[in-house]
C-alpha cells in the first residue's frame, strides 16, 4: 500500500482524503471557537464597554443598557448564522463547495479584525458587528463543511468522517474555554487577542484548500465535468479504477435530470421531499432544543447556582467531557447506526435533565446535591455528543440526493441557527421564571424528539445516497397510492351512501 494510506473500517483513507477533511473541518473548529469564546471574558469585556461609555458620555453605562449590549453581542452571532446558513444552497451551487469555503474566509478575516481592533478603537459597535460577521462565516461553514465532507467520503466512512465536523466544533469550544482563562488570554489587556485569534484557522484553511479536490459529486452531477470528477475520485480514493463510484453517481444524475431543479418551497410542496425535510428540521431542532447551548452559553452561572466551587473549571470539565464523548460517537456511529445513537443520546439527556432538576430542587436541604447536579450536567453533555451533537449535521446531507441537497441543507441550517438564537436569548429569562425546574422544559422536548425519532427517522448507515433517496421515493409513492386508494374508497362509500339515500 502506498505511503500516506491508512486502512479504516475496511476502507482506504488516502492522504488527499485526510487532508481535504482536515482542511474543511478547520471551518468547524472556528465555528466552535466562536461559540465558546464569549463565555469566560464576559465581565472583563463589560468593563471595557463601561469605560468606552464613560469616555464618550462622561458617566457610567446604565445597568440595563449594559445587559442589552451584552445580550446583543452574544446573540447577534446566531443572527449572522441564520442569514448566511439560508444561503448555503445558492452559494454552494454557484461557486462550488471548495471555492465557497475559500471565499467564506473573507468573512472570518473581517469579523476577526473588527473584534480584535474594537478595544483599540474604543468601539463596542465594532465588536457587535464583528460577532455578526463571524456568525455569518459560521453559518456558511456549518452547511458547507458537512456537505463537502459527506460528498467526498466513501459510503462506509461517511458517518465517522461526518462526526469530525462536530469533533472540530467541540475542540474549538474547548480551546476557547481554556484560552479564555484569566491567566491566559481572558485578561483586561489580552481579550482582543482572544477574539482576534479566530483568524488563525482561516489562514491555514486558505493555504490548504488549493490542495484539496473539489467534490467529485458536485463536478459530475451538477457541472457535468466527468473528466474532472474522475481525477478527483482517483486522488481521493487512491484507485485508478473508479468505475463503480462513477456508475453510482451516473445513476443519481440520471434521476436528478428527470427531476426539476429543487428550490426551498419545492422541498415542502413535493410529496417526495416533504418527509425527509421534516425529519431534517426536527433533527436540527432536537439538537438545539435539547438545551445544550443553555449549558455552553451560561454554564458558569449554572454551576454557580448549583453550588459548585470553581465554576470556571467545571465549565472546562464540561468541555473535556464534550470532546471525549464526540470521539466515542466517532467510533460507534458506523457500528451502531445513526438512529440508535441519536435515540440513546436523547433518552440519556432526558434522564440527566430530570436528575439535574431534582438535585437543584433539593440543593438547599442537601448540600452534597451540588455534586449530583454537576455530574448530571456532565452526563447531559456526554449523551448529547453520543448522538444529538454530531448526527444531525451530517444526517441531512445523507437524506437527500444531489439535486435537493443544497436547498435542504439551507433549510436545516437555518432551523438550527434560529433555535440556537431562541435558546440563547430566552434561557436566562425562563430560568429566572422557573428556577431549578427550567430543565424540565428541555426534558419534555427531549422526550418528544425521542418518540419522533423512534417512529419517523430511518437508518442510513452503509447506504448510498441513491439508495436512501430511493427509499423515500418508494414511501412517497406508497403514500400517494394510499391516498389514491383512500380517495377511491371515499368515493365508493360516498356513492354507496348516495345510492342508499336514493333507495
Ligand atoms: C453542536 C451545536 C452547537 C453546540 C455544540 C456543542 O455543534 O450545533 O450549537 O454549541 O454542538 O458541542
Amino acid at each position: 500500500m502506498p505511503a500516506g494510506f491508512q486502512q479504516l473500517g475496511g476502507e482506504t483513507v488516502t492522504g488527499t482524503l485526510a487532508l481535504s477533511v482536515f482542511t474543511a473541518t478547520l471551518g468547524s473548529l472556528e465555528f466552535g471557537y466562536n461559540i465558546g469564546v464569549i463565555n469566560a471574558p464576559q465581565k472583563i469585556i463589560e468593563e471595557d464597554y463601561n469605560a468606552t461609555w464613560i469616555h464618550r458620555y462622561g458617566e457610567p453605562i446604565p445597568a440595563g443598557t449594559l445587559t442589552s449590549l451584552w445580550s446583543l453581542s452574544v446573540a447577534i452571532f446566531s443572527i449572522g448564522g441564520m442569514f448566511s446558513s439560508s444561503c448555503v444552497g445558492f452559494v454552494s451551487e454557484w461557486l462550488g463547495r471548495r471555492k465557497a469555503m475559500l471565499i467564506n474566509n473573507l468573512f472570518a478575516f473581517i469579523g476577526g479584525s473588527l473584534m480584535g481592533m474594537s478595544k483599540l478603537c474604543r468601539s463596542f459597535e465594532m465588536l457587535i458587528l464583528g460577532r455578526f460577521v463571524i456568525g455569518a462565516y459560521c453559518g456558511l461553514a456549518s452547511g458547507l463543511t458537512p456537505m463537502y465532507v459527506g460528498e467526498i467520503a466513501p459510503t462506509s466512512l461517511r458517518g465517522a468522517l461526518g462526526t469530525l465536523h462536530q469533533l472540530a466544533i467541540v475542540t474549538g469550544i474547548l480551546i476557547a474555554q481554556i484560552l479564555g482563562l484569566n491567566s491566559l488570554l481572558g485578561s483586561e489587556e489580552l481579550w482582543p487577542v482572544l477574539l482576534g485569534l479566530t483568524v488563525v484557522p482561516t489562514v491555514f484553511q486558505m493555504a490548504l484548500l488549493p490542495f484539496c479536490p473539489e467534490s467529485p459529486r458536485f463536478l459530475y452531477i451538477i457541472r457535468c465535468k466527468e473528466h474532472h470528477a474522475k481525477s478527483g475520485l482517483r486522488r481521493l480514493t487512491g484507485k485508478l479504477e473508479v468505475g463503480d463510484m462513477l456508475a453510482e453517481m451516473k445513476e443519481e444524475k440520471r434521476r436528478m435530470d428527470m427531476e426539476r431543479k429543487v428550490s426551498i418551497p419545492e422541498l415542502f410542496r413535493s410529496q417526495l421531499y416533504r418527509q425527509p425535510t421534516i425529519i431534517s428540521i426536527l433533527l436540527q431542532l432536537s439538537q438545539q432544543l435539547s438545551g445544550i447551548n443553555a449549558i455552553f452559553y451560561y454554564s458558569t452561572s449554572i454551576f454557580m447556582k448549583a453550588g459548585v466551587q470553581s465554576p470556571v473549571y467545571a465549565t472546562i470539565g464540561a468541555g473535556v467531557v464534550n470532546c471525549a464523548f464526540t470521539v466515542v460517537s466517532l467510533f460507534l456511529v458506523e457500528r451502531m447506526g445513526r438512529r440508535t445513537l441519536h435515540m440513546i443520546g436523547l433518552g440519556g439527556m432526558c434522564i440527566c435533565a430530570i436528575i439535574m432538576t431534582t438535585a437543584l430542587a433539593l440543593l438547599d436541604s442537601v448540600p452534597s446535591m451540588s455534586y449530583v447536579s454537576m455530574l448530571s450536567i456532565f452526563g447531559f453533555v456526554a449523551f448529547f455528543e453520543v448522538g444529538p451533537g454530531p448526527i444531525p449535521w451530517f444526517f441531512v446531507a445523507e437524506l437527500f440526493s444531489q439535486g435537493p441537497r443544497p436547498a435542504a441543507m439551507a433549510v436545516a441550517g437555518c432551523s438550527n441557527w434560529t433555535a440556537n438564537f431562541i435558546v440563547g436569548m430566552c434561557f436566562q429569562y425562563v430560568a429566572d421564571l422557573c428556577g431549578p425546574y427550567v430543565f424540565l422544559i428541555f426534558a419534555a422536548l427531549l422526550l418528544f424528539f425521542l418518540i419522533f425519532t423512534f417512529f419517523r427517522v430511518p437508518e442510513t448507515r452503509g447506504k448510498t445516497f441513491d439508495q436512501i433517496a430511493a427509499n423515500f421515493h418508494q414511501h412517497a409513492i406508497a403514500g400517494m397510492m394510499d391516498m389514491d386508494m383512500d380517495m377511491d374508497m371515499d368515493k365508493q362509500s360516498t356513492e354507496l351512501d348516495y345510492l342508499g339515500e336514493e333507495s
